[in-house]
């Protein structure tokens, strides 16, 4: 990117809370005659420098896309590349995010993931539990559709067992549930393909969505930067005339 200087912004211009869908890896990785694998090797640093770039500009929340519910679909090869490779990044990382002030959570369902990369998740929470300069969500086997259905099957247990009255069940009731409660203010892609794909899907009901044509190994803190510049000057309406 040129232009490399952080925009200056008035503090109610910065998204509190940014959704990143970290795509474009295995293009990335083809376009050099690669394998797919070294594309997600080569989005660690971009991952990693948009953390930095975030906490720089005042964001105080990231959730980044990981893994999806439906990434179990690709070859094995992949899939058990992306399990050893999500372990080790936040094994290897997590000194570096908590020195950041970074508290790490972790959003997805156990299911199916391996028991390495759940308990490195959770060493990484109890560790940075107390960080408050930002909150990283890592969704890791993260649907927007499982977290609704579990957040809607865990009301229902308390609702049973009468700790909850059906008749005051509101959306910020509701949010309770989720893995992720806080609403997103930017939503941002990048490979410049424009969709959702099944990410955080209660909590993007008023972000701004912001697609990026750039391949994520290539996305560097500027990109959010940029992201965060375009979401300054969305006029957010919420409904209001
Ligand atoms: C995103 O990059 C990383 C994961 C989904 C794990 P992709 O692997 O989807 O890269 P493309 O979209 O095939 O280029
Ligand atoms: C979304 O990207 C999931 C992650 C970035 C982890 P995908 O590459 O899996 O999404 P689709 O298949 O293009 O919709
Ligand atoms: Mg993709």
């Amino acid at each position: 990117m040129s232009n490399s200087v952080m925009p200056i912004l008035p503090a109610n211009r910065i998204p509190k809370h940014v959704a990143v869908v970290m795509d474009g890896n295995g293009r990335w990785a083809k376009s050099r005659g690669l394998p797919r694998t070294a594309g997600h090797e080569a989005g660690e640093h971009a991952l990693f420098d948009v953390v930095e770039g975030a906490i720089q500009i005042g964001v105080k929340e990231l959730s980044a896309f990981a893994f999806s519910t439906e990434n179990w679909k690709r070859s094995p090869e992949e899939v058990k590349f992306l399990m050893g490779f999500n372990r080790d990044v936040i094994r290897r990382r997590l000194d570096q995010m908590h020195d950041m002030g970074v508290r790490v959570k972790w959003a997805g369902r156990p299911g199916k993931l391996w028991g390495s990369v759940i308990s490195e998740l959770e060493r990484a929470e109890e560790k940075t539990a107390k960080n408050k300069v930002l909150t990283l969500n890592m969704c890791v086997n993260y649907g927007g559709r499982s977290e609704i259905i579990d957040a809607a099957v865990e009301l229902a247990s308390d609702i049973k067992k009468k700790r909850v009255n059906p008749e005051k069940i509101s959306e910020k009731k509701f949010g309770e549930y989720l893995n992720i409660p806080s609403d997103i203010d930017l939503f941002l892609r990048s490979s410049g393909e424009e969709r959702i794909s099944n990410f955080l899907l209660w909590q993007v009901a008023y972000a701004e969505l912001v697609f990026m044509d750039v391949l994520w190994p290539d996305v560097r803190r500027e990109t959010l930067w940029k992201a965060i510049e375009i979401y300054s000057q969305r006029e957010r309406r919420f409904g209001n005339a």
